[in-house]
């Protein structure tokens, strides 16, 4: 039906006859002509109806937004001082001698340019949305990232293979999707959280080398950079250590870089060990586009007389560190009061801090609520070093080192950004040495940090079971600017070792054997020693893309509360679909939504 698409002329078609098909963007009367800015992927070109083709005249004036046209005419240059450098077409318009009206289109819910449209009304009229030229340019970015990722991966001998959806749990630490099985009344599917399991049977199957773009799904608590059903880039390799798996991923993440944004990433990527990472910036996923770091001073207040420092200095799983915010000298009384409420948030007890008025004065040249509590040769220590200059002010965490942490790291990037200390650039940066376990105290038990096929570093399972807490693990995360991009691991590939573990996850020989006796038995036919990652797809489209949130890279995402505006669902379901199943309803449904209704109404 067409020639060219709208966006793609330019002066090399000068003269030129062609024909578009596309939607109305805008349409403007001038004195007797009619501008129409056509709109298809590629972009808009002005095309310009006068009345001496009086048949297409008259059709041009009865269109309006979003009508779908054809048209054909002939290319020309615009005339001058009407040329438009910001567009792409800007040099070139249409002159229509013929259209054709193909559909009309009823006043859309919101304008395409509007930026200011709530994202519910955005998701409920998805398809309006997407056809927002960003929105475009972000599912075609989604797209050639994919199509690179996976020549990158084919080139270099792994397989696309693809594993069950509806499968049993595999353990990722979110809570499941079930779907309810008719042929075994009473009986559920679980839909994947990853496909961990299934890529390493591969393994021990002998495929060697697998990939997938795969959908995984988690019932989770939502935020910007999570959605219940989302996308992994999922690897897997045999006879390769963590050095051989994290050598191939991160130069696939480079040459993806060069290839998507021209953008060349540092060659190696940096590596943090989680207690640097922790120590330093408070995570484990640190943003290094931000200058600032916390600094260990448990070690400087463990005899003063203010308890609210010296109790956690000396108390095993407690610290005290500072964090020093440069010119934060001029912060007022108001916003210091606004971070206090911001890290108590994360559970702190309080945001000590110490202005810095004039370093060179000592003690009177400090301004700050807790110098009464402190002698001078510590202020001077905690001063000295944290680098506090004239015109800082340095803030304090004490307490649980998880709170602290939690609190500070919390802190130090909303302190860059309101500091204005952010680079505009790109940081990437492996977190390695992970710590096995963390101690679940709610619960009473250690849990996987990563997940239960998680190698240990080391190959005794005696080790481990004598001080689980500090058995590092062979987990490795990839983090971007902040976000954490993939974590992946070697796994274990004994059953010996693999039952240890459960053991120590207290999963019983008998639980181990029903969850997982699939994987412990394929452990005993020659499993080869294995490890792989995954990348969040949506993630890494996200940050390339700029994007705020992940739901702007995702063509028909959910909202935050899990549910997809467009469609209604999650819906009711009739009475003769649950007695197939054998399922009854503890409470009744609430009153549905109408699709395309209003989200959130139930
Ligand atoms: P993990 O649970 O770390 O590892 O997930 C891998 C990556 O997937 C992305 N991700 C998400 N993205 C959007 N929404 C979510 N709800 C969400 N949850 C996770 C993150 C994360 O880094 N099987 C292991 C991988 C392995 O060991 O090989 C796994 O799934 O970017
Ligand atoms: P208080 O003696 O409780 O009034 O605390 C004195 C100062 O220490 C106040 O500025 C509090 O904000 C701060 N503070 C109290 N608890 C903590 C904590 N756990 N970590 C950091 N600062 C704290």
């Amino acid at each position: 039906m067409r020639t060219h698409y709208c966006g793609d002329l330019n002066t090399d078609h000068l003269g030129s006859q062609v024909e578009l098909c596309g939607w109305v963007h805008h349409r403007r009367d001038h004195g007797g002509v009619i501008f129409i800015d056509l709109r298809d992927r590629e972009g808009v070109v002005q095309v310009v109806f006068d009345p001496d083709t009086p048949a297409s005249f008259a059709l041009a004036e009865r269109v309006r937004p979003e009508f779908v046209l054809r048209v054909a005419g002939r290319v020309r240059p615009r005339p001058d001082g009407t040329v438009n450098d910001a567009l792409p077409t800007g040099q070139v318009e249409v002159l229509g001698q013929e259209v054709a009206i193909l559909n009309s289109a009823d006043t859309p819910p919101f304008q395409l340019d509007d930026l200011n449209i709530h994202e519910d009304v955005r998701l409920r009229h998805r398809v309006i949305d997407l056809r927002r030229p960003p929105m475009q340019a972000n599912l075609r970015l989604r797209a050639r990232v994919a199509r690179f990722l996976r020549r990158f991966l084919d080139e270099r001998g792994f397989l696309e293979i693809e594993t069950p959806m509806l499968t049993k749990a595999t353990p990722e630490g979110a809570r499941d999707y079930l779907v309810p099985s008719r042929t075994h009344r009473g009986k559920f599917f679980a839909l994947p959280q990853s496909p961990q399991l299934f890529k390493q049977l591969l393994m021990m199957s002998g495929l060697d080398r697998y990939y997938q773009i795969v959908r995984c799904f988690r019932d989770e608590d939502l935020r910007a950079d999570r959605q219940p059903e989302f996308t992994q880039l999922d690897i897997e390799t045999s006879f390769l250590d963590e050095g051989g798996i994290t050598g191939v991923v991160e130069a696939m993440v480079r040459e993806l870089f060069v290839d998507c944004l021209g953008v060349r990433l540092p060659d190696p990527f940096p590596r943090l060990t989680y207690a640097e990472a922790t120590g330093r910036y408070g995570t484990d996923r640190p943003d290094l586009r931000n200058p600032l770091e916390l600094v260990e001073i448990s070690d400087l207040v463990r005899a003063v007389e203010f308890k609210v420092f010296s109790g956690p200095a000396t108390s095993a799983g407690g610290r005290v560190a500072a964090l020093r915010a440069p010119g934060g000298g001029a912060l007022t009384r108001k916003q210091i009061d606004d971070y206090t409420a911001f890290v108590a948030q994360f559970g702190a007890r309080g945001l000590a801090y110490i202005k810095v008025n004039d370093r060179a004065a000592g003690r009177e040249g400090l301004q700050s609520p807790i110098l009464k509590f402190l002698p001078d040769d510590v202020i001077e220590a905690v001063l000295a070093r944290s680098g506090a200059q004239t015109g800082d002010v340095v803030f304090f965490g004490a307490g649980e080192r998880r709170v602290v942490n939690d609190a500070l790291g919390a802190l130090r990037n909303r302190l860059g950004n309101d500091l204005g200390l952010v680079e505009d650039t790109w940081r990437p940066v492996w977190v390695t040495d992970f710590p096995m376990f963390e101690w679940n105290t709610e619960a009473s038990r250690w849990d996987p940090l990563h997940h239960p096929f998680t190698a240990p570093a080391t190959d005794d399972p005696a080790v481990l079971g004598a001080a689980p807490g500090e058995c590092i693990s062979r987990a490795y995360d990839m983090v971007l600017n902040g976000t954490e991009l993939g974590g992946g691991s070697v796994r274990i590939h004994t059953q010996t070792m693999q039952e240890a573990v459960f053991r120590l996850l207290d999963i019983g020989p008998e639980e181990a054997r029903e969850k997982f006796g699939f994987l412990l038995d394929a452990l005993r036919y020659g499993c080869p020693p294995h490890g792989g990652i995954a990348f969040g797809l949506d993630r890494l489209v996200m940050l390339m893309a700029g994007a705020s949130s992940i739901r702007d890279v995702i063509a028909f995402p959910k909202t935050q509360t899990a549910s997809c505006p467009l469609t209604g669902a999650p819906a009711n379901v009739t009475e003769l679909q649950l007695r197939e199943l054998g399922i009854r309803l503890r409470q009744p449904p609430a009153a549905e939504p109408a699709a395309g209704g209003d989200p959130g109404a139930s």
